[in-house]
């Protein structure tokens, strides 16, 4: 199969689809790879790089779009490269269809046969291609706090790790799942005393099993969270309830228990955030300062990461991708329902019913378009 990836042209998007050891991957495999030039320079990754690996490099995304059978990118296709789509052609990628009626539209018209990063599940109902970016977040987020707690970015002046003789910062995140996890691994790695709060029982009894004495773990009742919020240096916010938007855990009242100059990073703002005083921020400028308390509340942060984003994204989608390759996307997709969990458009028909209900197509499901 004729596999292809283009540059991101959504704003500051650094990440870039396959990179060049995976195009090698796809070569090894028979595959023909076709790049559009430039496409890997936000995570350094030159055309060079591509040729080496097996890759042929092209001069425009048109010819990508064109010439390739299967695209694989990371986000949404944009208006101009949705133009571009084709009936039989295969998209694998970030999509997000539910709140994007105007993509979901161009798509169901196109005719592509669209498959979903986000949706494409794993056993026990995770969302392995969302894992690693939650990952990233969670480690990015004590680093970010760390940053923010510095005087000259408005903090309180504190060194997470504390040196010897001066007591370490306190950390208390909110919610103890991929993102809550991966942060308290950092936090426990600079030397910060760190509380996690859950209202799991079987995450808690994990998260415990995990740190045993390295980090504290606290059910997350509104008076444990009250408090912790107020005797923390710094507080990350990593809740999710699947579906719905994050409860406000930290109303603006609370803030006024904290030490000025405390930090809030709130990681759930992707879902509307955490924290009652959350609005999303950008790279730009991720910060700002609420009754005393720094926020910091960026929407995509593994963004910022990019070259190590785009390796992890790689890693997981890699395999699919070849599966798709060497079987074509139909028998792959049989031979493998979680990766049929991520059909979400083909030749016209909508095949995701939360799609579907949300936007008001008819539902088609995945196995009738699989026959
Ligand atoms: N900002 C970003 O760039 C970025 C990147 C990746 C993920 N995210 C977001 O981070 C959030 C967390 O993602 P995740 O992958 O860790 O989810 P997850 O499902 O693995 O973990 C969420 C955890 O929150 C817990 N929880 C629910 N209600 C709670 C409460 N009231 N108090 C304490 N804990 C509670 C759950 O029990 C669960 O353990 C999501 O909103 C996700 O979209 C943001």
């Amino acid at each position: 199969m004729r596999v292809g990836t283009v540059r991101e042209i959504k704003n500051h998007e650094y990440r870039v689809g396959l990179t060049p050891e995976s195009a090698r991957e796809l070569a090894a495999h028979g595959h023909e790879v076709w790049v559009e030039s430039g496409a890997g320079l936000g995570i350094g990754a030159s055309d060079a790089d591509y040729v080496r690996q097996g890759a042929t490099i092209v001069a425009t995304a048109k010819d990508v779009f064109e010439g390739c059978e299967m695209v694989v990118k990371v986000k949404e296709p944009q208006a101009g490269e949705r133009a571009m789509l084709r009936e039989g052609q295969i998209l694998y990628t970030y999509l997000h269809l539910a709140p994007d009626p105007e993509q979901t539209a161009d798509l169901v018209k196109s005719g592509v046969t669209a498959i979903a990063y986000e949706t494409v599940t794993g056993p026990g109902g995770q969302l392995p291609l969302l894992k690693p970016m939650s990952q990233v977040a969670g480690r990015m987020s004590i680093q970010a706090g760390a940053t923010a707690l510095e005087k000259a970015h408005g903090g309180r002046g504190v060194l997470l790790g504390g040196v010897p003789g001066v007591m370490p910062g306190k950390v208390a995140v909110i919610g103890g799942g991929v993102v809550g996890f991966n942060a308290a691994q950092m936090a426990v790695g600079l030397g910060a005393d760190v509380t996690i709060l859950d209202r799991s029982p079987d995450v808690l009894e994990r998260l415990g099993i995990h740190f045993e004495a390295r980090a504290k773990t606290r059910f997350s009742s509104t008076a444990n969270l009250a408090e912790s919020v107020a005797e923390a240096d710094l507080v990350i916010g990593a809740v999710l309830i699947p579906g719905a938007a994050a409860p406000k855990l930290v109303t603006r009242e609370m803030l006024g228990t904290m030490k000025p100059g405390a930090v809030l990073v709130d990681v759930a703002i992707d879902q509307g955030g955490c924290f009652e005083t959350s609005h999303a921020t950008t790279h730009a400028e991720p910060t700002f300062v609420v009754d005393g308390i720094v926020h910091y509340c960026v929407a995509n942060m593994p963004g910022a990461v990019a070259r190590t984003s785009t390796y992890a994204l790689n890693n997981v989608t890699l395999p699919h991708a070849l599966a798709i390759a060497n079987l074509g996307w139909k028998a792959a997709l049989k031979a493998d329902p979680h990766l049929a969990n991520g059909l979400n458009v083909h030749a016209g028909k909508v095949t995701f019913e939360a799609v579907a209900t949300e936007l008001g197509y008819d539902y088609v499901p995945v196995s009738e378009v699989l026959g």
